[in-house]
């Protein structure tokens, strides 16, 4: 189990009042977590533009050679966007980045137009190993840190979650539907509080993520949930169902922005009072000790 857990929102949708930062449609965290006096530091997802990440980053102080991985929680540009321009950036060599393996498969959507969503051409695995990468993908749970991994593949148990049917990709020449099977999050053990759980945009369902997360580590409290619901065009009845997943596993805190949509951000106001948090870019989360 780590000691503390900091996490700060590198780059968001939206930016607060204080700071001088750049918002754009996008998700990058920073992880950093203490055990025995020592730091391990981490990135989930990096954004959609390195420019605006590394401005961000030099904003809260925060240099790239100082990060020890990059997990990419699904393969969505506005995630992994410059990943091979961060990789570099860090002057490393044998960079770890983990992901699931099918990370880097076509993936589009056809509506309005076809257009290409998943990783960029400039951030495919040549040019991540290129920049100094060292790919580590895996469907299972990957261990970060004592006390740090990710949840591997998110199993889709609750029925009312997933990506719908709006992406596609390609399967021996034949188009067929993509249900985002390399969506997965980042699990922290934090002594004295319990699980802090970070999701990309929860494509798989941020209750399907929190009922991995307890498969793991049954009987260990949900302290924090933090990322994207993708809830900016779902349902009434998917909120609500949702928002009832959310109160069964009780956590102490809960911080949404990016996909989330303000609609579910008003309705986790509502039921969760000030134990919920928008996030915007610069917001910073300390755990434990
Ligand atoms: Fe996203
Ligand atoms: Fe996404």
């Amino acid at each position: 189990m780590l000691d503390s857990l900091e996490i700060i929102t590198l780059m968001e949708d939206s930016v607060s009042m204080e700071g001088h930062f750049i918002a754009e449609h996008g998700l990058s965290f920073f992880i950093k977590g203490t055990k025995d006096g020592k730091e391990v530091r981490g990135l989930l997802d990096v954004g959609q533009t390195h420019e605006f990440l590394a401005h961000n980053m030099r904003e809260l102080g925060i240099s790239p050679q100082s990060v020890d991985f990059v997990v990419l929680s699904h393969c969505h540009y506005d995630h992994t966007g410059g990943i091979a321009k961060f990789v570099e950036s860090t002057g490393k060599h044998d960079f770890p980045v983990i992901a699931n393996p099918a990370l880097f498969r076509p993936h589009f959507v056809a509506t309005p137009v076809v257009a290409a969503k998943g990783v960029r051409t400039g951030d495919e695995r040549e040019a991540i190993e290129r920049a100094g990468g060292r790919l580590l993908l895996s469907g299972a749970p990957f261990p970060l840190a004592e006390g740090l991994s990710t949840t591997g593949e998110i199993p889709r148990e609750t029925g009312f979650e997933g990506p719908g049917n709006r992406f596609f990709t390609l399967r021996d020449g034949e188009v067929v539907q993509d249900s985002l099977p390399d969506d997965m999050g980042v699990v922290a053990r934090v002594k004295g509080k319990g699980l802090v759980v970070l999701a990309g945009c929860s494509h798989s369902g941020i209750v399907n993520i929190l009922k991995r997360v307890r498969a793991l580590f049954p009987g260990e409290p949900i302290d924090g949930v933090l990322g994207g619901l993708h809830l900016v065009n779902g349902t009434e009845e998917k909120m609500e169902k949702t928002l009832a997943g959310l109160k069964e596993f009780d956590p102490a805190w809960i911080a949404c922005g990016h996909c989330t949509g303000f609609p579910m951000q008003s309705k986790l106001f509502q039921t969760f009072g000030k134990r919920f948090v928008p996030l915007t870019v610069g917001k910073k989360f300390v755990v434990g000790a």
